[in-house]
């Protein structure tokens, strides 16, 4: 029956098909990875930031490698116990839609070979199936197309277990006391061991991972805690990058946190809560940046705007950051 069908509704199935294809690339989720992610992240590896992608996935993909992954997470094996993404924020961004599509895809091919073979109600019972696949299929897409490019839910395991909750939440170190540059710099900042010192000189053991955890921040330095000497060579952590603007992208953190005032959880989400961190926000154009943009003011007691002259507009009038030019391209692209 599906060779019967016209030549238009067989081409426009073929490109459905493809289009849901490549809506499935770009889901980050370490542990959430499809294998379709696979084949479009390996074509469309163009600009460093993806090859990390390509990296992270093709680590994790594969039947083998999946399987070790759920291994992991089933009995802590390799990867411990309390390296967790709080329940909380396990369900941001796309996830993994694979299952769902197939099975909307098969409901699709069966209700649309009933509607040719089927008469009477039936017939129309499949005609409404193939309209529900149809649109659940489009629903998926869309989230999945949306999701391409950016990372919202992605939580990489990191080398070093640590806690903002324990650390910024429990114990409330203010979150500039590790990220002091983003003050004053484009860039928030991750903090070298020496930061971790201050406090884990004397603080050698946590309630919950005991001392395996803090071990590795020695063996990072090559400090020995018994004779308190820094007598081994040391090597780097390689935290991994959680957020990623791609790079035509311009983001400063002193404009927004010197100048215009704006908390890092109105952007991070609630970090004092993750015990894992994980991006909270969907880092989008048009629903992050633009949309706080158009809605946010900007702080008149900053003296460099007295000089501004806000055309038809009262002293006491809001001034978005739109109005200072925070919707221009060049502003965020260049
Ligand atoms: C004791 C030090 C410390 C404090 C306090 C701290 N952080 Fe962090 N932060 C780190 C370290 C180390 C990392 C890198 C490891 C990781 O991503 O979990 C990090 C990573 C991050 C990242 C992810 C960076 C990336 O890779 O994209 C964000 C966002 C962040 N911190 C925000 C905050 C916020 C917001 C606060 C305050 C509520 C805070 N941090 C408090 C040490 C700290
Ligand atoms: C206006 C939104 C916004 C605010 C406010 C903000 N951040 Fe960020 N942060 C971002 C974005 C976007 C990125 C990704 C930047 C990139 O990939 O170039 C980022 C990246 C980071 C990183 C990764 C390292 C880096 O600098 O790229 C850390 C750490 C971080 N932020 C911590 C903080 C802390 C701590 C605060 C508060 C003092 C804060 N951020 C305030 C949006 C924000
Ligand atoms: C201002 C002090 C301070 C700084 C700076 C600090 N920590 Fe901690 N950290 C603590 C305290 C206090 C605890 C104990 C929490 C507890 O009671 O378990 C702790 C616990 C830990 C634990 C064990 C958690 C557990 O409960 O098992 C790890 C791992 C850790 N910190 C890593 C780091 C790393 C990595 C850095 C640097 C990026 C860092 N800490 C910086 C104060 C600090
Ligand atoms: C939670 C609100 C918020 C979010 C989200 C946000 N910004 Fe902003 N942004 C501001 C505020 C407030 C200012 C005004 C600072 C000032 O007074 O100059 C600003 C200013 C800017 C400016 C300077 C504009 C100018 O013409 O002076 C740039 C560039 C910018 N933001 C980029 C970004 C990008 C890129 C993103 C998304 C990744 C983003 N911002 C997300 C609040 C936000
Ligand atoms: C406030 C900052 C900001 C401004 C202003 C801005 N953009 Fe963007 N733009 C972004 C960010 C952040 C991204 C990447 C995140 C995403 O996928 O939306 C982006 C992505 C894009 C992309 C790539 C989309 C994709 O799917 O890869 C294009 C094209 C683009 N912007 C064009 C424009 C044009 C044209 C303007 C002016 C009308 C503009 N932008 C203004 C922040 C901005």
């Amino acid at each position: 029956m599906i060779l019967k069908i016209s030549s238009i509704t067989r081409v426009g199935l073929i490109l459905l098909l493809l289009m849901s294809f490549t809506a499935f690339a770009q889901n980050t989720h370490f542990n959430k990875i499809s294998f379709v992610n696979l084949a479009f992240n390996v074509a469309s590896a163009q600009t460093q930031q993806m090859e990390t992608h390509v990296q992270n996935t093709l680590q994790v993909a594969g039947k083998d490698a999946q399987k070790k992954v759920k291994k992991q997470e089933t009995d802590g094996h390799s990867q411990p116990k309390y390296d967790i993404i709080n329940d909380k924020f396990k369900d941001l961004g796309p996830g993994n839609n694979t299952l769902k599509f197939i099975i909307a895809l098969v409901v699709f091919l069966l209700a649309f070979w009933a509607v040719g073979k089927m008469k009477g109600k039936v017939k129309w019972l499949a005609v409404i199936g193939v309209l529900l696949a149809l649109g659940y299929i489009s629903k998926i897409t869309y989230t999945e197309a949306r999701a391409l490019g950016r990372q919202q839910g992605y939580a990489p395991v990191q080398p070093i277990w640590f806690s903002h909750k324990i650390h910024a939440g429990q114990n409330a170190i203010d979150c500039e006391y590790c990220h002091s540059d983003a003050r004053s710099s484009r860039y928030a900042g991750v903090p070298s061991l020496n930061v971790c010192m201050n406090c884990h000189i004397q603080v050698k053991e946590g309630k919950v991972s005991g001392s395996t955890e803090i071990a590795k921040i020695y063996e990072h330095l090559g400090y020995n805690p018994t004779t308190m000497q820094y007598d081994k060579p040391g090597k780097p952590v390689e935290w991994v990058k959680v957020h990623n603007l791609p790079d035509h992208v311009y983001f400063n953190h002193s404009q927004h946190v010197q100048t215009g005032n704006v908390e890092c959880e109105d952007c991070h989400g609630p970090v004092e809560e993750m015990d894992r961190l994980v991006e909270y926000n969907e880092l989008a154009m048009g629903d992050f940046c633009l949309k706080c943009h158009r809605e946010t003011g900007i702080d008149k007691s900053n003296p460099y705007y007295k000089h501004y002259k806000f055309k038809d507009m009262k002293k006491d009038d809001k001034i978005t950051v739109d109005k200072i030019g925070g919707t221009d391209c060049s502003a965020c692209h260049y």
